[in-house]
């Protein structure tokens, strides 16, 4: 018997891919449903929303399959509301096994019941990408696979897609899906939109641990905090401490009341990899941190601050005064634009006010990044 769980926010994702991550948009699960038609092969222990914070709702899910699945097709339509639901957008059927198996394998499309009538791709830059293949091959009278190989010549920390889909009607036009993605996380491998939306919806989410499929998420998760005032008559430390919000969540609350207006804030901040001790590891910076606010300046501190800015209530121009709070930070993966190897890290951020160190907030963390079975 195995026991598999899985905590994902599938519309989230969804959404998250289709929309840029700075937009206003009120995006939120408002309920959730289970239901098991053969207790004796899975039961469903856990099927819920629960509030992370006022705007972040999270599902979470927990079934235990009694008896190996070697078979496992899953069927995804959206509805949307309108007297009534009503199918909308997106009807697909996936192989699971095989689609887990080779995630980056085009020919996952052929799971969906779309069929490919043609392909085309170009690289503008041979000297970085070189496409090898781009053609599709018919599997079957109803199955039309894409096959797509391309050489990346040089590493790139930094890819993005721009997405657009077009209608026929008399010549093509743009027509409902207009996606710009950062894929660093996937660079190596080219990959089409479909695949990449399931691709998220079980990577960053799941903890499958199956014999199918073979996905592992991503760990990226708060491990400790420690802080430290070292003027008590300007800045109180009133909480710093870690939560688990879920197995894979922990977030970091911090407050400070700051008792007097502090015009001249900088922050060093260092990043540490453990290797018996914490090493200084890559990222270091000092900022001028009432510059910072008002013209995000530095890409060091600019990567950090998008991570937890808006957890907190620091972002205003100085003076600083009064309560200071991080409220449930938490470490969003995809947020993530280094690549980090796997291991556990410290950042550390030391504050100084009039030019001295007033306090420290000092936060390890654990990543773990086993995406995919390669
Ligand atoms: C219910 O699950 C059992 C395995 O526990 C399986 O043998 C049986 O075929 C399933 N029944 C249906 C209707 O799927
Ligand atoms: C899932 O539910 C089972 C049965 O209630 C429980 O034993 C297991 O610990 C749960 N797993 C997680 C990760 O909560
Ligand atoms: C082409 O790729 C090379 C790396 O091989 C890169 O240095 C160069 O900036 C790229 N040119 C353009 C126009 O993107
Ligand atoms: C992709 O193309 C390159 C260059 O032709 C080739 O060496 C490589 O084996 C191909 N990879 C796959 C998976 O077909
Ligand atoms: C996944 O399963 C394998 C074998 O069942 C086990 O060795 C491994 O520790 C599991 N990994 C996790 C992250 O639970
Ligand atoms: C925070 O980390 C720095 C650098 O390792 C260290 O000097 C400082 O003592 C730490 N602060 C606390 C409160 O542990
Ligand atoms: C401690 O804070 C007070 C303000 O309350 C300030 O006047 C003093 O300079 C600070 N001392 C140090 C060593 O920073
Ligand atoms: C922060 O701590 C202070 C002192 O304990 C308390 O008065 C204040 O309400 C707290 N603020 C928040 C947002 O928790
Ligand atoms: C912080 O403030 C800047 C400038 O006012 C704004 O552009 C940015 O979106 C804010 N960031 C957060 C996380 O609130």
């Amino acid at each position: 018997m195995r026991t598999i769980t899985l905590v994902f926010g599938l519309f989230a994702i969804f959404v998250a891919l289709a929309i840029p991550s700075n937009d206003a948009v009120i995006f939120k699960l408002t309920n959730a449903v289970c239901k098991s038609y053969n207790e004796s092969w899975i039961v469903i222990n856990q099927c819920r929303l629960k509030a992370l914070r006022r705007d972040i709702i999270a599902f979470y899910f927990n079934g235990t399959v009694k008896h190996p699945a070697y078979d496992i097709s899953v069927n995804m339509q959206l509805l949307k509301k309108a007297n009534g639901y009503h199918p909308w957008l997106v009807n697909l059927d996936l192989d699971c096994c095989r689609f887990m198996r080779k995630p980056y394998n085009p020919t996952a499309m052929d799971a969906v019941t779309f069929k490919l009538t043609n392909v085309v791709c170009k690289s503008y830059n041979e000297s970085w990408i070189v496409i090898n293949k781009c053609r599709l091959k018919a599997l079957r009278r109803d199955r039309i696979a894409f096959y797509f190989n391309g050489t990346v010549k040089h590493p790139t920390n930094d890819v993005s897609v721009h997405i657009q889909m077009y209608k026929r009607a008399n010549g093509y036009h743009p027509w409902l899906m207009k996606i710009d993605l950062d894929c660093c996380r996937f660079m190596e491998r080219p990959y089409n939109p479909t695949a990449i939306v399931i691709a998220k919806l079980f990577l960053d989410f799941s903890n499958f641990n199956h014999t199918c499929p073979y996905v592992e998420a991503v760990i990226f998760k708060l491990t400790n905090a420690v802080c430290k005032s070292y003027n008590e008559s300007w800045i109180v430390i009133n909480k710093c401490r870690l939560k688990a919000l879920g197995r894979d969540r922990t977030a970091f609350y911090f407050n400070g009341t700051v008792k007097h207006p502090a015009y001249d804030i900088s922050v060093k901040g260092q990043l540490y990899k453990k290797a018996n001790v914490y090493m200084p590891w890559l990222l270091k910076a000092n900022i001028d941190a009432c510059r910072f606010v008002e013209k995000r300046y530095n890409p060091t501190a600019i990567l950090v601050a998008n991570l937890f800015l808006e957890f907190t209530n620091f972002n205003h121009s100085c003076p600083y005064v009064g309560s200071k709070i991080i409220d449930g930070f938490y470490l969003r993966p995809e947020l993530l634009r280094l690549p980090f190897p796997t291991g556990d890290y410290k950042l550390t951020l030391r504050w100084f006010y009039d030019k001295r160190l007033q306090f420290d907030t000092n936060v390890s963390f654990q990543f773990v990044e086993n995406l995919i079975d390669q």
